[in-house]
């Protein structure tokens, strides 16, 4: 865990402007920056970036956030990842982690260098192989695809690298996988008269090749051993350039093969991304999952991409949540994507990812596959099999949709199935568990928005807020009284709204401070303006709880029930209600 109290501190020292200019070019209006927005595909600028605020906002698709959110919305790094990120851009240390991550920051930054002009070095020479060229051209490649690739050639020759690496003996070169030592301890480049395609990771960096025979040789492609920079299930193919394909699209497509990738890329499929000659693995899917709310397996139509196609079945179950989804996308036997989108079109393959096979028909399907419905044996069999994959499934309603599918083949009740798999039926889950009764009157939800936004503007309004007349019974309530608590107890000191955003990720009550933030951004309110709105907020909160107190006092007097010291306050409250509306 990285103390709240470091996060803090780094988003008080880091300015969101340099941050974000380091991915889009920014230009000055007023008081922010504005931009074409990052996150969906427009003409005119509607992404906002307020060094005050030290806050993003786009007014078309809404998306916002600090300089952390940023980085994770746009690089898709996890949240320790971006946090690191920053505190290195900052020169500082994250505390626990940062012993493991500097030196580990120090071993690979040499490495990085290497392979990146390994890779400068593999691109030159592609342009100097009239081989190389016709191969690619063979396969229906155009010079600004590869070129956008970064596609390379590797020279028919022992030590080509020697030419950019003089100290052709330097371990480095053989940590990164570039040049293999033989037992007799002599020197030769892995890659070798082959085509190369360079593997970035997610800043950009080259961590490593896959490299192709030209024409038919063994093995056909041959890749970068796992070293420091890269480890196989981890990284995919052409993630980084699908980046911006992959948000338009809202969906993901997962291929097999460097040449997949680079050649529906080629046809205008900007969004594919190869496993690199592994199983999809649940870090794969967490990653994408966070970038695209669909992902679509397309495999190749034979026996080995069905296996590779449960893998990723397998895989999905675990990270999937009910506003994600797994599609799989079987071609015909003859082709694999490459292949299909050249001989059928882009649009014909884009039909395809629109209407793939679901996770619950492809279990569904292969799972009745195994079993003999006709038969008690089989349908109980069927039960039998469903259960770990209904047990792993982390979407609840998806996993109710799919146990119901199960129970319906198998010809049993639901709840028969719940309980075979020891399945919690829905609803004893976090997500729907009343909230805490709420200790006072709820206020009404107007007025608690309003205060949210107000504190959302200028935090230190929460020490005004008057905290004995807000009960918590709504997450707006909930939120204002978490923030003045922390504050007031010193956990949580802010200078600009990025910081309490990111305080209060993974809060219950998160959304409704996220919706107050996309209010505050979009209105640009008048400093003083604003002051007296707030005012008259907490003015009218506090009339709006003496009215109900009167009408609740008033309502044991008709009934008689009402004692002396009740009908002192009541008289009480009536007369400063008197003087409130004075
Ligand atoms: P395929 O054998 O399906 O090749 O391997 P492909 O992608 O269609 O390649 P082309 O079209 O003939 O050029 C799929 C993926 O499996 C890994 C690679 O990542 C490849 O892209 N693979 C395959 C290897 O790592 N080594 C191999 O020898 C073969
Ligand atoms: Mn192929």
């Amino acid at each position: 865990m990285i103390p709240d109290s470091f996060i803090q501190e780094l988003l008080a020292r880091v300015d969101i402007v340099d941050v974000i200019e380091r991915y889009v070019p920014l230009k000055k209006g007023g008081a922010n920056y504005q931009a074409c927005c990052p996150f969906h595909s427009e003409k005119t600028p509607s992404f906002s970036v307020s060094p005050t605020k030290q806050f993003y906002h786009c007014f078309g698709c809404g998306a916002h956030g600090s300089a952390l959110g940023f980085l994770m919305q746009y690089s898709g790094l996890g949240f320790v990842e971006a946090v690191e990120d920053l505190a290195h851009s900052l020169g500082m240390q994250v505390p626990q982690v940062s012993d493991r991550v500097h030196s580990e920051r120090a071993r690979k930054a040499p490495l990085t260098e290497l392979m990146a002009r390994a890779a400068r070095f593999y691109k030159d020479q592609l342009k100097l192989s009239p081989k190389a060229i016709d191969y690619l051209k063979g396969r229906g490649l155009t010079g600004e695809i590869a070129a956008r690739f970064s596609l390379g050639y590797a020279p028919d020759d022992w030590q080509g690298l020697q030419k950019v690496f003089p100290d052709y003996n330097d371990m480095a070169l053989v940590e990164c996988g570039l040049v293999i030592e033989n037992d007799q301890g002599r020197r030769y480049d892995r890659f070798r008269d082959r085509i190369m395609f360079p593997i970035l990771d997610q800043r950009g960096n080259v961590i490593g090749f896959g490299g192709r025979v030209i024409g038919q040789g063994e093995p056909k492609y041959l890749n970068s051993p796992e070293t420091p920079l890269f480890e196989k299930g981890r990284e995919l193919y052409g993630l980084t350039h699908a980046r911006q394909a992959i948000r338009d699209d809202d969906t993901v497509i997962v291929v097999e093969g460097y040449m997949d990738v680079v050649a529906l890329a080629q046809h205008g499929v900007g969004n594919a991304v190869a496993t690199l000659g592994t199983a999809t693995t649940p870090n794969h899917l967490h990653k994408l999952l966070r970038q695209a709310s669909r992902v679509v397996f397309c495999f190749d139509g034979d026996a080995a991409g069905r296996k590779a196609a449960w893998r990723a079945l397998e895989a999905s179950l675990e990270q999937l949540a009910d506003d994600k989804s797994a599609g799989f996308l079987f071609l015909p036997p003859e082709h694999d994507p490459d292949s299909f989108v050249r001989a059928e079109g882009a649009d014909a393959f884009r039909r395809l990812v629109r209407q793939p096979t679901t996770l619950t028909e492809f279990l569904l399907r292969e799972l009745k596959s195994d079993v003999d419905l006709a038969t008690a044996e089989g349908r109980a069999r069927l039960v039998h099999e469903a259960k770990p994959y209904l047990q792993k499934l982390a979407a609840p309603i998806l996993r109710v949709q799919l146990t119901k599918a199960v129970a319906e083949a198998a010809a049993i009740s639901q709840a028969e199935v719940e309980t075979q798999c020891g399945l919690k039926p829905l609803g004893k889950g976090y997500g729907s568990r009343p909230a805490p009764a709420p200790r006072k009157r709820t206020i009404e939800i107007s007025l608690a928005r309003s205060l949210l936004q107000a504190v959302l503007r200028r935090p230190e309004r929460a020490a005004r807020l008057p905290l004995e007349l807000i009960g918590g019974g709504s997450a707006e309530e909930a939120a204002l009284l978490a923030i003045a608590d922390e504050i007031e107890h010193g956990r949580l000191s802010v200078d600009h709204l990025g910081q309490l955003v990111e305080y209060f990720r993974g809060a219950p009550f998160e959304a409704s401070i996220a919706e107050a933030v996309g209010k505050i951004a979009v209105d640009g309110a008048d400093e003083g303006e604003e002051e007296s709105v707030f005012q008259d907020t907490i003015q009218r909160l506090r009339q709006a709880v003496l009215k109900a107190e009167i009408a609740e006092l008033n309502a044991r007097a008709k009934s008689g029930s009402l004692d002396a010291a009740g009908q002192a306050s009541l008289a009480e409250l009536l007369a400063r209600k008197g003087k409130g509306n004075a």
